[in-house]
């Protein structure tokens, strides 16, 4: 019902979004990932659609239901490593919005284990990492600018253990986006609350503590504006 009174502040646009986790494989049975469930993405994801919005959603793994799928308007592509979200977020065109919600493995593993590393003694592997595509600053940086506007325009996340408001102002320019929203938390992994912090051109606004899914209807007000 809701969603039915809500503006349709997106109708016509086209928007992507990475969520959850990424996941690096070691060897065929271990990995390395990082810590995110997925739901403020898909919150995202159901809120665009409720904006009438177009959805791609790209997502690591994680044992999230697809939003809203019965509407004919979100296509969900599952991956699992970095650079299988870097392929599936590059072979995406023509969107006006981009959420990079996802929380992205930053190294994986140079050479993954073909068979399972098996225990040998008290001998302890040692792990080569290597980059993974920082997948945000890649597509900013190929944006444009369409009627007075960055197309598309990328909305990044930060989740940090100390400094939030300063990290994520450094990540905004850094990044060369216009906008990044910080996870105030306090326990925003797993949650279904969170509280955020939006940064744009024009300062930091607090979208004060509430379910995920309320929070994105928020956001993609301010987004849509
Ligand atoms: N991101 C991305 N691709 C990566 C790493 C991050 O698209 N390889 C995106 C995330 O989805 C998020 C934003 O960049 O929207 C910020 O991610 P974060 O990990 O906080 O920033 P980093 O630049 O990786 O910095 P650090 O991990 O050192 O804090
Ligand atoms: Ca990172």
């Amino acid at each position: 019902l809701i969603a039915f009174f809500q503006k349709k502040s997106l109708a016509g646009k086209k928007v992507l979004i990475t969520a959850g986790p990424t996941f690096e494989a070691i060897d065929p049975v271990r990995g390395l990932t990082n810590r995110s469930s997925g739901k403020m993405g898909f919150a995202i994801a159901r809120a665009a659609i409720e904006a009438g919005a177009e959805v791609h959603l790209i997502a690591g793994p994680c044992d999230l239901a697809t939003p809203l799928l019965a509407t004919g308007k979100i296509i969900r592509s599952d991956i699992v490593s970095a650079k299988e979200m870097h392929i599936a977020v590059m072979n995406t065109q023509d969107y006006d919005v981009f959420f990079a919600v996802a929380a992205v493995a930053d190294w994986g593993i140079t050479k993954p284990a073909k068979d399972k590393i098996k225990r040998n003694g008290n001998k302890v592997p040692t792990l080569e990492f290597t980059a993974n595509p920082d997948i945000l600053l890649e597509v900013a940086k190929t944006a444009k600018i369409k009627a007075g506007k960055p197309y598309p325009y990328c909305v990044g996340f930060a989740a940090e253990s100390t400094d939030l408001k300063a990290h994520a102002q450094e990540k905004r320019e850094r990044k060369g986006i216009p906008m990044i929203v910080g996870n105030i938390g306090p326990d925003t992994f797993g949650s279904d609350l969170n509280q955020l912090l939006v940064i744009d051109e024009r300062g930091s606004k607090k979208i004060a503590t509430a379910e995920k899914l309320d929070l994105a209807r928020q956001l993609i007000q301010l987004v849509a504006k």
